[in-house]
């Protein structure tokens, strides 16, 4: 289904993953995000080479299943569980649609990704979702992760981020602009949607998220892909 939230001025409310946006999810964040796809490819790419036999695999923030599914479909390692979790009921419920008889040994779980613990895993995914956690949440939840991964094991992680430099913010953001004009989305919807989001998605810049992966403990984190002002980062234990 299009995504066609923004195209009327409505009264201002802050963004949530709430059954309109659940409807037109999968449309929206292709729509909206470049290099979705390939952040996709690439954790199918990563889990042949990082998942680990008898261990689990976390999709955090699962929204309609998309990490799950690359997981599932790429992985070439014996008797693992994918754990798919979302506290949005609506999404939750999406993803179980989506992915009914395609997951084998799939949990869903509809709860607070700060609220669980990690245990026994070789992959887990934040694919467009740490962005959402208050920000004085974010180290708990990383050092939280780094604890649940065996050794071995990788963090795959997907953001927007901002720039600190004024005139490298500013031409990200007029191609990012022009990136969401040619996908169909006018500059009404550009500027609802802006509006709406901005005390919801709260972007770090790429030297908050590398310090933060240190003082969990990762031995090494780099930043595999990016296209414009999303960037996915691959954190090894
Ligand atoms: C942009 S979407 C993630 C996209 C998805 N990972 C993908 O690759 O298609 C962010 C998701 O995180 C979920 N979310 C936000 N905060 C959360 C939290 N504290 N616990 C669990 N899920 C959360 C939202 O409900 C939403 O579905």
């Amino acid at each position: 289904m299009r995504d066609q939230i923004f195209t009327e001025a409505n009264d201002l409310v802050d963004f949530t993953f709430d059954k309109s946006v659940a409807n037109v999810f999968d449309d929206m964040v292709r729509r909206s995000v470049p290099g979705y796809q390939s952040m996709i490819e690439m954790v199918g790419l990563m889990v042949k080479i990082y998942g680990q036999d008898n261990t689990n695999y976390y999709d955090l923030g699962a929204s309609t299943g998309a990490i799950s599914l690359a997981l599932s479909l790429n992985n070439n390692h014996d008797n693992n569980r994918i754990i798919a979790v979302d506290n949005s009921i609506e999404m939750v419920k999406k993803c179980k649609n989506n992915l009914a008889g395609k997951v084998p040994n799939l949990k869903i779980v509809c709860g607070d990704i700060n609220d669980i613990s990690f245990e026994n895993s070789s992959v887990i995914v934040l694919n467009l979702t740490l962005q959402f956690i208050p920000v004085k949440q974010r180290q708990a939840l990383i050092n939280k992760i780094y604890q649940g991964l065996n050794p071995g094991g990788v963090l795959i992680v997907s953001e927007k981020i901002h720039f600190d430099d004024e005139q490298k913010q500013a031409e990200v953001t007029k191609l990012y602009l022009d990136f969401k004009r040619a996908n169909g989305y006018s500059e009404l919807e550009i500027a609802a949607k802006r509006q709406a989001i901005e005390n919801v998605l709260i972007t770090d810049n790429q030297h908050t998220h590398f310090d933060r992966f240190k003082i969990a403990g990762f031995s090494q984190s780099l930043c595999h892909f990016q296209c414009l002002n999303f960037a996915s980062f691959l954190v090894l234990k």
